[in-house]
């Protein structure tokens, strides 16, 4: 007779995915489409942007020698991890916009090196990343739980689990700068909302430099950043039937010194109506006339302090790579003692 075995205990399963889109992805698109579309100056938010093929050609940018943006965050992060691993002292990692974590790897592998670690919540809009992302990390950090959150980070954080301990939130890529200032307020509090005490916020912000320098980086020589850019409106014609021909566009990047903001642009090349069909809704376009498709905005450590300051927030280090393109900021929920400026060990 066999010798009964006891009964095991059943291991949590490595990852876990929650998806928050379904259905309503599409409805928020035609919202914005309807929204941004039919204003006198037509305008779509940057997060349309990002399908498949939308965040490969992001992945790829990230590569371009004109874009120092990744290279200089990833310098800070591949200099600084140890200290944030150790400032921290983080059990769990939420990543908003995490797309495909390459960066994120660096924090991972201190975290992991210091023994904290022990879960990992991406959150994307594009779902291939998150589930992508889940499967990699899961194989190369044994041990490591996923919860990947599949949803719009302006609309489901309240979808974020529960905290499994010490947390740090990383918000990295320059992706807060997509935001106005109010709206930028607005989301960072209801970032701090997802912070408890002992809880860090870890966000990546390109600061203000050359108009030069900033201005190539989101034009580059290969035109990668100009596909892009056009790849909304391929977005726009599977998702809501529309029938804009990415050849009647022009790519523009400019530097808008009095906001201190990069703005894309698609500029006609012709005056045309291009029908938007789900919606019912023609288009119209003068010859020469320019949609925004995304602001980038620039930092100084001033506004940063500010901005952190009106969401609750206050700095903890301030990291910069040699030539001060990019920073990368340490905050914590503000102690109640109004001294948030420089204060601590802020750097
Ligand atoms: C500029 S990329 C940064 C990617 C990555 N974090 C990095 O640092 O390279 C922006 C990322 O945020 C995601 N994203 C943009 N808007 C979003 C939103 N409203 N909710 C969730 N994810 C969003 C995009 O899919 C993309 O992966």
């Amino acid at each position: 007779m066999e010798p009964l075995t006891p009964p095991q205990p059943v291991a949590e399963a490595a990852i876990r995915i929650d998806s928050h889109l379904s259905g309503t992805g599409q409805r928020t698109l035609a919202d914005d489409v309807l929204d941004g579309l039919t204003r006198p100056f037509k305008e779509l938010p940057p997060k349309h942007f990002y399908d498949a093929r939308g965040a490969e050609l992001f992945d790829r940018i990230c590569e371009l020698p004109e874009y120092y943006p990744t290279r200089a965050e990833r310098a800070i992060l591949t200099e600084r991890a140890g200290d944030l691993a150790q400032l921290t002292d983080a059990v769990e990692l939420v990543e908003l916009g995490s797309g495909t974590a390459a960066k994120t790897r660096v924090l991972l592998d201190a975290l992991d090196q210091a023994g904290t670690l022990a879960r990992y919540v991406p959150m994307d809009v594009t779902e291939r990343m998150v589930r992508d992302c889940a499967e990699e990390l899961t194989e190369e950090y044994p041990g490591l739980q996923v919860h990947g959150v599949i949803g719009d980070f302006e609309r489901h954080l309240g979808r974020i689990p529960q905290a499994a301990g010490r947390r740090v939130v990383a918000f990295l890529g320059g992706t807060i700068g997509n935001f106005p200032p109010g709206s930028r307020r607005r989301i960072l509090r209801e970032i701090a909302a997802l912070l408890g005490p002992d809880d860090h916020l870890l966000m990546g912000t390109d600061l203000v430099k050359d108009p030069r320098v900033l201005e190539a980086a989101y034009d580059d020589d290969q035109g990668l950043t100009a596909e892009f850019n056009r790849n909304v409106l391929l977005v726009l014609n599977r998702e809501l039937d529309a029938e804009f021909d990415p050849e009647d566009f022009d790519h523009v990047a400019l530097f808008d010194s009095q906001h201190e903001w990069i703005e894309m642009r698609l500029r006609a090349r012709r005056e045309h109506t291009a029908m938007v069909r789900a919606l019912d809704l023609p288009v119209h376009f003068d010859a020469g006339e320019e949609m925004r498709t995304e602001i980038s905005a620039k930092f100084t450590r001033e506004r940063l302090e500010a901005d952190l300051h009106a969401a609750g927030l206050e700095l903890v280090s301030w990291l910069t790579d040699p030539e001060a393109l990019f920073a990368l900021t340490l905050s914590r929920p503000a102690s109640g003692t109004d001294e948030s400026t420089g204060s601590g060990d802020a750097r």
